[in-house]
């Protein structure tokens, strides 16, 4: 198999452990949030660098505003800032960047902030940067029902937040979780797992080009006999 082949054209990565990366340095729990945009943007400079077409990010799950409002508070801020601070970097590399979720949860002023990078970024096409915000996959698979009802469909697919983009290849889970957490449960189907005990603000190039090592030794076969 040649080697394009053994490239996954869409990674997604649920990040996760910048709680215990902080705790285990005697700091708050926001400490490894701030350092986690550091591994974000390592991994998109990886994913421009390798040639994978969509990177996604499981950056705040529906569950996760159960979370102590400060917490809640930070990361939202942070988002904010960050997706600001990185417009010049997206413009640079060619990268298109898109929210999913459950927009109507986020605020105003993160939404126009939203709205605003997804436009300046709309006709990038180098790597499309996909950032699951208020997701959940329970949560997808639902409002995407209630539409394909009203609309008389009998396909679910065009319904859900992630029409248009491929399914994950490759979901990559850091910290030492070994579930979803109501992740892409749709859209998984067939996605390649992998695990890694190493928590997210430690997950940078080198961590990411490793997956992709792994990722090309898997032989996909989709139920069918090869
Ligand atoms: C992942 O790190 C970031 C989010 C879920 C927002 P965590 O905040 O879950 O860190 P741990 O798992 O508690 O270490
Ligand atoms: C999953 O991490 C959600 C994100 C990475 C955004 P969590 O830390 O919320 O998941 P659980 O609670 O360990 O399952
Ligand atoms: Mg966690």
């Amino acid at each position: 198999m040649e080697e394009t082949r053994r490239l996954p054209v869409h990674v997604s990565i649920i990040m996760d452990g910048n709680g215990r990366w902080a705790k285990e340095r005697g700091k708050e729990r926001v400490y490894g949030h701030f350092e986690g945009v550091e591994s974000v943007r390592a991994c998109t400079e990886a994913a421009v660098e390798t040639g994978v077409k969509y990177l996604s990010l499981f950056a705040f799950s529906e569950e996760n505003w159960g979370r102590p409002d400060q917490e809640v508070n930070t990361l939202m801020e942070l988002m904010f800032k960050s997706m600001q601070n990185e417009l010049p970097t997206f413009l640079k590399n060619d990268i298109r960047f898109v929210v999913l979720g459950n927009r109507a949860r986020l605020s105003d002023k993160l939404n126009a902030g939203i709205d605003d990078l997804m436009a300046r970024t709309a006709s990038c096409s180098r790597l499309t940067l996909i950032v699951f915000l208020s997701y959940s996959g329970k949560w997808d698979i639902l409002q995407a029902a209630r539409k394909m009802a009203e609309a008389g469909a009998d396909d679910l697919e065009p319904f859900l937040v992630t029409a248009g983009f491929p399914d994950p290849d490759f979901i990559i889970r850091t910290s030492g979780e070994q579930r979803l957490s109501n992740f892409l449960l749709w859209q998984g189907a067939y996605s390649e797992f992998y695990f890694t005990d190493i928590l997210w603000p430690d997950f940078r190039k080198d961590a990411f080009r490793e997956a992709l090592a792994e990722y090309a030794r898997r032989d996909r076969r989709y139920g069918k006999v090869k």
